[in-house]
């Protein structure tokens, strides 16, 4: 049992995040939240769910995760929160796209009943469609979780009609493959398996009554700054991208054939490889783009190649640097945009987001 203070401090925080996720938290957008009058209500989508790893995780990840750690949050919510930027994330941007809050990290959730009108957020950092290095629920698990809901009653048949997903995959099945021992022979076998699993996935969410699903094609791995870090952030790495193209070409067709086989061509494909690369492109004459003076450079990364960002020594001396503005820079880690990355990056996929409404 919880003895009071710690229960104190769980509620204290449930209503710092509950407050700090509300409805005008995306700045600049100008213009009051209406509920009846949301893009999400017109068309009856009105709840969000979150299946994935850390790009649309915001804060199921355990205390030890490196979300938690200083300098997390430092953009917002202001402290670590469980997010893998210094701010916002790409599951925030799509709500405020819906003009819903943010949903509720499933491991929140039973902390209010209301919060989970907008759906829920079942990402956990560092997960895949496989199990990975990390001891958190894989993408069938967190589908699981959803499925359960559903028999429970928490949500009804036509709250999931006017539900859409967002499903995020952005590499962790293959980082675990490279360090498990995976071969470069067997990866193109190995993509096919994740690709396929995933399509299953997705066929499943659908199937559970979600109406639209939106998934993430991976992004330009190659590009992640632990990768051009070998290049003084220069250089993307072809090698990875290549087996991206292969992975993203493998999804275009398992999701052509998933729009086919249903009635309503549920399945939207958020091209995140494209996104990332015109957001590195930018010159920030587009409204909502950024220019990034070196994109591939991160804004906090370890003193030397044994540390990473918000890493301490044993007298908690930090060993990361932190640049000056994190608004200048794409990425915030050496895996993760930052919340201006993802605010270009949304930016780059609105047009694909309007096929929602098709
Ligand atoms: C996901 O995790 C569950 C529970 O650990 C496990 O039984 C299942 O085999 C995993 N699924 C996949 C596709 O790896
Ligand atoms: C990877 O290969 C090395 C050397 O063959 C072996 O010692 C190690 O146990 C392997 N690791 C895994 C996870 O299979
Ligand atoms: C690119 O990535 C591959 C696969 O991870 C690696 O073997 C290779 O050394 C990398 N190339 C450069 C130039 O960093
Ligand atoms: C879609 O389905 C139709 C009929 O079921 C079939 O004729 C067509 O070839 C399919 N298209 C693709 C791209 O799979
Ligand atoms: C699937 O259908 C949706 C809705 O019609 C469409 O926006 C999307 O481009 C289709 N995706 C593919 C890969 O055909």
């Amino acid at each position: 049992m919880a003895n009071q203070k710690t229960l104190f401090r769980f509620l204290h925080f449930f209503f710092f995040f509950a407050i700090l996720t509300g409805n005008q938290f995306v700045q600049g957008h100008g213009h009051h939240h209406h509920h009846h009058s949301s893009r999400g209500d017109r068309l009856g989508l009105s709840k969000l769910f979150v299946f994935g790893d850390s790009y649309a995780d915001t804060g199921n990840s355990r205390r030890s995760a490196g979300s938690w750690l200083t300098p997390y949050g430092i953009t917002f919510p202001g402290k670590p929160a469980g997010r893998y930027s210094d701010g916002r994330v790409f599951t925030d941007y799509l709500a405020s796209y819906l003009k819903i809050k943010s949903p509720i990290p499933y491991r929140w959730r039973k902390m209010g009943m209301k919060p989970l009108r907008h759906g829920m957020n079942f990402a956990y950092g560092g997960t895949g469609v496989f199990d990975t290095l990390v001891p958190e629920p894989n993408m069938t698990t967190q589908i699981n979780f959803l499925q359960q809901l559903i028999q429970d009653g928490v949500y009804t048949k036509s709250d999931v009609r006017s539900s859409i997903a967002l499903v995020s995959l952005a590499g962790n099945d293959y980082g675990t493959y490279t360090a498990t021992n995976g071969t470069a022979q067997g990866l193109p076998a190995y993509i096919t398996t994740v690709v396929n699993q995933l399509a299953l996935n997705l066929k499943r969410i659908h199937g559970l009554g979600v109406r639209k699903v939106t998934v993430a094609a991976l992004p330009p791995l190659g590009c992640l700054p632990q990768s051009t870090v070998m290049s003084s952030f220069q250089n993307c790495n072809g090698t990875q991208n290549t087996a991206v193209n292969l992975h993203n070409q493998l999804l275009q067709q398992a999701v052509v054939k998933l729009n086919n086989s249903s009635r309503d061509s549920a399945i939207v494909i958020l091209n995140f490889y494209s996104a990332f690369m015109s957001a590195f492109r930018s010159q920030g004459n587009q409204p909502g783009s950024s220019k990034f003076e070196n994109p591939l450079k991160p804004c906090c990364l370890g003193i030397s190649n044994q540390y990473s960002c918000g890493s301490v020594d044993e007298h908690g001396v930090k060993k990361y640097m932190i640049c000056q503005n994190p608004k200048s820079t794409f990425f915030w880690d050496g895996v993760h945009p930052s919340q201006q990355g993802w605010l270009a990056v949304y930016s780059a996929l609105r047009r694909s987001l309007d096929q929602l409404y098709y």
